[in-house]
């Protein structure tokens, strides 16, 4: 689905019915990251998986930060008539779901952080963020999507399951490269959160791959300690996988996510 949102046009998917969730992609990907989760959720949850600003068929040039696509998923949410939600982010897309904390708690009714960790760039981090936007600016986007794919899944999927692999990279070498190299500089300059977490007040699942070297286990469990007894936080550890863990072990993290949705399907609001 297409919506036109203050001239920019925005890419997303909107299914099922009841309790809103909002599926937001890592870097550099786009809205199919979620597609088993949405397939499988649907029926039960209304799932709504946007592409975020540069990616997929959200075609927006800049300014690219993390504010800036915070407020385009809220826009969207009005456009939909979503009031409250509960946000679901994969690593850039839960530095998202952070901001969207800092900006309209009002609005959240849930957390789920994926792979993802509340720290800003070290020094080290936002050089590395220049080189890339300087590597895709002269190489595109196919050699940084090869590069990062070492990375962006876990040793099993990798062995095992390199379809997966494959349709990751697919995936990330199709982004554009304005959006790609925006982003770059969104995600070098996006604030500390860890305050952000401290100040989370609803129920908080953090989804964590074992086999995840962007994001190890010592993130999830630095956000764990930093939330509140408030969220009700826990971890839930998903084995054989790496960062990119809904599409790499697709059935756990459903079935994770859908025991931590189960209590407020039957919430009133
Ligand atoms: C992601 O998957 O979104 C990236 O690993 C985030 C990052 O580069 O910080």
């Amino acid at each position: 689905m297409i919506a036109t949102i203050a001239d920019t046009r925005f890419g997303y998917d909107d299914a099922g019915d009841g309790l809103p969730v909002v599926f937001l992609h890592g870097f550099p990907h786009d809205r199919t990251l979620w597609s088993a989760q949405r397939r499988a959720l649907s029926p039960q949850v209304r799932t709504i998986v946007p592409d975020l600003r540069g990616f997929g068929d959200t075609t927006a040039d800049g300014p690219y930060s993390l504010d800036q696509s915070a407020d385009d998923v809220m826009a969207l949410l009005d456009t939909l008539g979503v009031e409250r939600v509960v946000v679901c982010g994969l690593s850039m897309g839960g530095y998202l779901a952070m901001a969207l904390w800092r900006r309209y708690p009002r609005r959240i009714r849930g957390m789920i952080l994926c792979s993802t960790k509340a720290t800003a760039d070290t020094p080290e981090a936002r050089s590395a963020r220049d080189d890339a936007m300087a590597e895709v600016a002269s190489g595109g986007v196919e050699v940084f999507a090869e590069r990062q794919l070492a990375k962006m899944v876990g040793r099993t999927t990798m062995a095992e399951r390199p379809g997966v692999a494959r349709a990751l990279c697919t995936m990330m070498a199709r982004q554009p490269a304005a959006g790609v190299i925006g982003t770059l500089g969104a995600l070098r300059d996006r604030p500390d959160s860890r305050e952000t977490l401290g100040s989370i007040t609803v129920p908080t699942l953090i989804v964590a791959g074992d086999e995840d070297v962007i994001t190890p286990l010592s993130d999830a469990n630095a956000m764990l300690a930093l939330l509140p007894a408030a969220s009700a936080a826990r971890l839930e550890i998903i084995p054989g996988a790496g960062h990119a863990v809904c599409m790499e072990r697709p059935a756990a993290v459903t079935y994770a996510l859908h025991e931590f949705l189960a209590p407020m399907l039957f919430e009133r609001e």
